[in-house]
C-alpha cells in the first residue's frame, strides 16, 4: 500500500534542506519505495498564506499520513505577531495535536568530522549519545502563562513548569529502552533540587527504572549536565531530561559533533508515528544562500524510514551515502576545513544522491 509522506518545508533555509531531502527520498522511490509525497504549508509560510501557522489542511494532511518531515520555521519577518500565532507556535500545535511526545535526538560524530568538532578531537571522537527530550509537556505547554499587569501597575510574564506523573512515565519508559538498545546507561536530567515538577520527575523516573534492572540510572543536574557535556561527553550514553533542557542540551551537544547542520530528529507519538526534522532552526542568516548543511535533514529522513517505515534497511543505506561523502571530503561551510571541497547545499544532495544510487 502507497504510504503518505507529509513534506512540511517552512521557512528560512527549510526549503533548501528539504529540497535535497527530497532528492534522496525520490531516489528510493526509482528503487521500489512504494510512497507519495504531499507537501503542505507550517510557520511563516503558512502565515503569509492563510493567517495561521498551523492551517488545518496542513493538519488533516499530517494527521492522516504515514510519517511528517519537516524543515524549519520562524524568522524576522514574523517576530512582530503575537506570541500565539508565531511559526513557531505551528510546529509546537503539530507536536502537541499529534501527540509526539518522544523526541530522539541522536548525537554521534563521524570520524570524518572529528576535527570539525570546537572540542579536541579526543574528547569527541567516538561520541555517541542519544538525548531523549519530553516534547509535548513541561514549560513550554504550562498554563497559567502570559503577561499581566499587577495591581499596581507593573506588568509581569508568567510561564508553568508542569508535569503529570503519566507525562513522565512513557518518556521515561522510551528513554529506558533506548538504552536497553545501547550501552545500557541511562543519566536523567533535572534541577531537582531548585523545581518541585522535576524533584517529582526524578522520583517518578527512579520508580519506572525499577522494571529495567539491566539498565544502570544516574540523575544529574542540568547545569552540571551543560559543563559535563563539554568537559567528558563520552560519559553518557542516553540522557533523558523535560522539554526545555532538552531543547538547549541538544544544541550544545550538536556543536560536539561538528556542526548543528548534522543532527537529525524523530518526534515519535505511543505508536511510533512520527515527524522528522532537523535540530537546528530556519537560519535565516543564511537564507536564500544555498550554503546550509542538509545532512541533519537527509539523517531525518533515515531515522523516518527506520521509525516510521520499518525500513531500517533503506536507513542503513542513506547513513552510508553521508558517511560516503564525508570520507570523500565533501564539505559544507559549516564543517568545512583546510584542504578539503567546500560545497553548496544543493551539490552536497547531488553528492549524497550519487553515494545511494551505487548502493543498489
Ligand atoms: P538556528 O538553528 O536557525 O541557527 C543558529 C545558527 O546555526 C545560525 O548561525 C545558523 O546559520 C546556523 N545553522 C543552523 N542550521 C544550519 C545548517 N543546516 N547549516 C549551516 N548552519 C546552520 O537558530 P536561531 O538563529 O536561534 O533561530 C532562527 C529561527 O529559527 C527562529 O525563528 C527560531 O524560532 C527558529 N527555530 C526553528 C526551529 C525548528 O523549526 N525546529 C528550531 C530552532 C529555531
Ligand atoms: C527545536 C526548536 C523549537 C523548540 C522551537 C522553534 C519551537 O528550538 O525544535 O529545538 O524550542 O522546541
Ligand atoms: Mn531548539
Amino acid at each position: 500500500m502507497t504510504q503518505t509522506i507529509a513534506v512540511l518545508p517552512g521557512d528560512g533555509i527549510g526549503p533548501e534542506i528539504i529540497a535535497e531531502a527530497l532528492k534522496v527520498l525520490d531516489v528510493l522511490k526509482n528503487f521500489g519505495l512504494d510512497i507519495e509525497i504531499q507537501e503542505a504549508l507550517i510557520g511563516g509560510a503558512a502565515i503569509d498564506a492563510t493567517g495561521v501557522p498551523l492551517p488545518p489542511d496542513t493538519l488533516a494532511l499530517v494527521k492522516q499520513a504515514s510519517a511528517v518531515l519537516l524543515g524549519a520555521v520562524g524568522g524576522v519577518k514574523w517576530e512582530p505577531l503575537d506570541i500565539s500565532i508565531r511559526p513557531e507556535k505551528g510546529l509546537l500545535g503539530l507536536r502537541s495535536e499529534l501527540e509526539l511526545f518522544a523526541n530522539l535526538r541522536p548525537a554521534s560524530v563521524f570520524p570524518e568530522l572529528v576535527n570539525a568538532s570546537t572540542l579536541k578531537a579526543d574528547v569527541v571522537s567516538g561520541l555517541d549519545i542519544l538525548i531523549v527530550r519530553e516534547l509535548t509537556g513541561g514549560i513550554y505547554f504550562g498554563k497559567p502563562r502570559g503577561i499581566r499587569t499587577l495591581d499596581n501597575g507593573e506588568r509581569e510574564g508568567f510561564n508553568t513548569l508542569v508535569y503529570r506523573e503519566s507525562e513522565i512515565e512513557r518518556i521515561a519508559h522510551v528513554a529506558f529502552t533506548s538504552a536497553q538498545k545501547r550501552q545500557k546507561r541511562l543519566c536523567s536530567v533535572d534541577k531537582a533540587n531548585v523545581l518541585e515538577a522535576t524533584e517529582f520527575w526524578r522520583e517518578v523516573v527512579t520508580r519506572v527504572g525499577k522494571n529495567y534492572p539491566d539498565v544502570q540510572l544516574t540523575h544529574m543536574y542540568v547545569d552540571n549536565a551543560a559543563m559535563q557535556l563539554v568537559r567528558y561527553p563520552k560519559q553518557f550514553d542516553v540522557i533523558v531530561t523535560t522539554n526545555m533542557f532538552g531543547d538547549i542540551l541538544s544544541d550544545l551537544a550538536s556543536m560536539l559533533t561538528g556542526s548543528i547542520g548534522m543532527l537529525p530528529s524523530a518526534s515519535l507519538d505511543a505508536n511510533h508515528k512520527g515527524m522528522y526534522e532537523p535540530i537546528h532552526g530556519s537560519a535565516p542568516d543564511i537564507a536564500g544562500q544555498n550554503i546550509a548543511n542538509p545532512l541533519a535533514t537527509i539523517l531525518s529522513v533515515a531515522m523516518l524510514l527506520k521509525y516510521s517505515l520499518q525500513r531500517a534497511d533503506l536507513a542503513d543505506k542513506v547513513d552510508n551515502a553521508v558517511h560516503q561523502v564525508l570520507r570523500d571530503g565533501i564539505r559544507t561551510k559549516d564543517i568545512q576545513e583546510a584542504g578539503l571541497k567546500t560545497v553548496s547545499t544543493s551539490e552536497m544532495g547531488d553528492a549524497v544522491v550519487a553515494a545511494l544510487q551505487k548502493q543498489f
